[in-house]
């Protein structure tokens, strides 16, 4: 089963995809995962990447279909899960044909619904475990425990440098602009399932299970 999470920047993609590879032993791809990879590989590319990503406006569909490429031949598992791609109508199209050529197809695309306004305190208050990749809330979602991962113990625990109002702001156009023509993209391929991203965590989960286990 392969789904795609669909959502604007802190809807809860990465929350419940981390969800999903527990509970299913699907396989996460990220691209802003990948792409924070990059940014950390010394090349020029990856300099570039990290410029583009911290003033909040979206990387070329030329590398980060070139990112999910490399993984869909790669990977094995029960499914994949793209949390972040596709965000664009070319990057449809081209995770459309990747697919085919292995021999798979797309069963879901939920679209994680939240309001702009409950974004800016996701954003700003989130931080992620550095080893394990744990995602937390300063007032949410604390550490048990502060500064300690619950989940593998490291203290290395880290923010974004695109987890800003400023960046978040351009974020959000971006999703406007570029991103959200995709909602009917899949919705005339009879593919959309929204869920409401604003409830509670346990309750999005829900709500993602029966979209999968239905299709
Ligand atoms: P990316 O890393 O994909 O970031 P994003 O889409 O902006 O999404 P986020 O990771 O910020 O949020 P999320 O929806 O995963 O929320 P989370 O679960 O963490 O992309 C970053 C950048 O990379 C882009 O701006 C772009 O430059 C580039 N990029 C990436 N992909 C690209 C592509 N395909 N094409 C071009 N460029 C690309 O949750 C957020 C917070 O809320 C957490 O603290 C969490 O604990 C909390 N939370 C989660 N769910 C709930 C809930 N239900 N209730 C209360 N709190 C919750």
């Amino acid at each position: 089963m392969n789904v795609i999470l669909l959502g604007p920047p802190g809807a809860g993609k990465g929350t419940q995809a981390r969800r999903l590879v527990e509970e299913r032993g699907m396989v996460q791809l990220s691209t802003g995962d990948m792409l924070r990879e990059a940014r950390h590989s010394g090349t020029e590319m990856g300099r570039k990447v990290a410029e583009v990503m911290d003033s909040g406006q979206l990387v070329t569909d030329e590398i980060v279909i070139g990112l999910i490429e490399e993984r869909v031949a790669g990977a094995e598992g029960t499914g994949f899960i793209f949390d972040g791609f596709p965000r664009t109508l070319p990057q449809a199209d081209a995770l459309g044909a990747m697919l085919q050529r292995v021999g798979q197809s797309l069963d879901a695309v939920i679209e994680m619904q939240v309001d702009d306004a409950a974004l800016v305190s996701r954003i700003t208050g989130r931080f992620t475990c550095g080893n394990c990749g744990e995602v937390y809330h300063d007032v949410t979602k604390p550490t048990k425990v502060a500064g300690v991962c619950d989940v593998c113990g490291s203290t290395d625990m880290r923010r974004r440098a695109d987890d800003n109002e400023a960046s978040l702001t351009k974020r959000l156009m971006e999703y406007y602009k570029k991103t959200s023509p995709l909602i009917g993209y899949y919705y005339a391929k009879e593919m959309l399932s929204p869920v409401d991203g604003l409830d509670e965590p346990e309750a999005v989960s829900d709500a993602v299970r029966k979209v999968l286990d239905k299709g």
